[in-house]
């Protein structure tokens, strides 16, 4: 029985600054540029959770949307909507670059989408700008 791929696009707006605990402001400044600045600056992020299964005969579904929906708002969306996110106990050492917001979305979604779907999590897209996007896959 092949596998299906079913994605769902979320988007919120939340602040960061780009600044390592462990390095001098300067050394901040020369890593990470303008998104050092202590005053932090807004993304709309765009988050793409792409979840992986057999179809469900009865349903004709792989994992129920609002299933995920859920998953997403409870686990992630509750907490990241309009937060900084350098406050989230996962970036207390760790900069809330956008490959870690991936890492630490996916590592937040994979549990709760094994355990309260068939499917499980196979990609966590983070899409910060126009120009970049990050993908953590399983
Ligand atoms: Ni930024």
């Amino acid at each position: 029985m092949p596998t299906v791929r079913k994605t769902r696009s979320y988007r919120f707006p939340s602040a960061h600054v780009l600044a390592s605990r462990e390095l001098s402001g300067a050394d901040n400044d020369r890593i990470f540029g303008k998104c050092a600045n202590p005053n932090g600056h807004g993304h709309d992020y765009g988050v793409d959770v792409c979840v992986e299964g057999e179809v469900d005969e009865a349903t004709g579904e792989v994992a129920p949307t609002h299933v995920v929906d859920a998953i997403f708002d409870e686990t992630i969306r509750a907490r990241y909507s309009h937060a900084m996110l350098n406050d989230l106990p996962e970036f207390e050492t760790e900069v809330p670059t956008a490959k870690n917001i991936a890492k630490a979305i996916f590592q937040a979604l994979a549990a709760p989408v094994t355990e309260r779907t068939t499917a499980r999590l196979a990609s966590v897209r983070v899409i910060e700008t126009s120009n970049n996007h990050f993908e953590v896959r399983a």
